[in-house]
């Protein structure tokens, strides 16, 4: 097994001998080229693929700090409210701690990937007849006045595991990219991000801090519209998300940085999610696509520079989402099983 990732950053994670390390070898995931992407965008283009997590997403990074904090504090259940990425991963890391696992997800809005991952780790799963804010509201409620532990971003140890992310594209780059282009949903991955590269430059690791770019979904941005969204809407169910628990935190890793928090329409975020997919062989989930989205939108703008390093950071695996994938793709061909009539069909000529 490749070592924990909290072994590997284990200087800057709050972590002692004692603490129990719930893992299941997460971290560690590819940094891509992206050749047609960085083309388009006219810059150098990287993509992090955070899909190669052990639950296909980057939550794992915070989970496995969460957890094996829940458990050396003792606490019998994890609790949490999701748009089903971060159930999915409480499932999985609570399932190896042998914990209780609840999660809260809004009625009808996860992608069913994740709700067969969570059914699967065998968390308890209550669908909640509202959306993920009304969620996360109950169960901060929950964790208030239970002794179950909220492993929620707003939970300290979720930021600080993900500050890894940071750490492992400095690792790779050398220093901080330029750019760094990310979905915000509940705000807690970009709060997490910022902290890491802050935290490195600390320890004298980085020289340049990169700008951060965070987009959200033109039907769920409340950051960007200065006010929270009651009833968010998007085709990017991850970061349905109206009134982010870190809000604060992203306005101050955006000003900080000299960065940007923008929104992109449902339709870039597909046309993003085609094309990593169908061009660079990337295949993530619909709101992953949303920092590659803004990056185009801003390229059309004449915003990159062609020194101009870019990393995307793209937070979650296509299979997720099987459901937009099948309904974003052409229908297959049917044929019948006929050497000729498929290879006609094919348009091939014999040679
Ligand atoms: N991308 C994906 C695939 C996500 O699942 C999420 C958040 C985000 C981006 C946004 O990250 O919330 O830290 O700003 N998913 C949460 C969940 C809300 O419940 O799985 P954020």
């Amino acid at each position: 097994m490749s070592p924990a990732l909290i072994e590997r950053y284990r200087e800057f994670l709050p972590v002692t001998a004692d603490t129990p390390i719930v893992t299941l070898s997460e971290g560690n995931t590819p940094l891509l080229p992206a050749p047609v992407l960085s083309a388009q965008v006219g810059a150098e283009v990287h993509l992090k693929f955070e899909g190669c997590n052990p639950t296909g997403s980057f939550k794992d990074r915070g989970m496995t700090l969460a957890v094996s904090k829940a458990k050396e504090s003792g606490v019998e259940a994890v609790v949490c409210a999701s748009t089903g990425n971060t159930a999915a991963s409480a499932a999985a890391y609570a399932a190896r701690a042998r914990l209780r696992c609840i999660v809260l997800l809004p009625e009808g809005k996860v992608a069913l990937g994740k709700l067969a991952h969570v059914s699967m780790c065998g968390a308890e799963v209550v669908a909640v007849k509202g959306n993920f804010d009304e969620a996360l509201e109950i169960v901060r409620y929950l964790a208030n006045t239970y002794p179950v532990e909220m492993v929620n971003s707003l939970n300290p140890y979720r930021i600080d595991g993900q500050m890894t992310g940071a750490f492992e594209i400095v690792d790779v780059l050398g220093d901080g990219p330029v750019y760094q282009a990310m979905p915000v949903g509940n705000a807690g991955n970009i709060t997490a991000y910022w902290k890491g590269y802050k935290r490195y430059q600390e320890a004298g690791r980085l020289q340049r801090l990169p700008r951060m770019l965070g987009f959200q979904a033109a039907g769920a941005a409340p950051i960007v519209l200065g006010k929270p969204v009651s009833n968010p809407e998007t085709v990017a169910s991850a970061i349905r998300i109206g009134n982010p628990a870190s809000w604060k935190d992203a306005e101050a890793a955006r000003d900080e940085s000299g960065g940007l928090i923008d929104a992109v329409t449902d339709e870039e975020i597909l046309a993003a999610y085609q094309l990593l997919g169908s061009k660079e062989g990337v295949f993530c989930e619909p709101a992953s696509a949303a920092g590659v989205a803004g990056i185009l939108k801003l390229a059309k703008e004449g915003f990159f520079k062609p020194s101009d390093q870019v990393v995307c950071i793209i937070t979650g695996h296509g299979l997720k989402d099987p459901d937009t994938a099948i309904a974003s793709a052409p229908t297959p061909t049917s044929l019948p099983a006929e050497k000729g009539a498929v290879a006609s069909a094919l348009g091939l000529e014999s040679q």
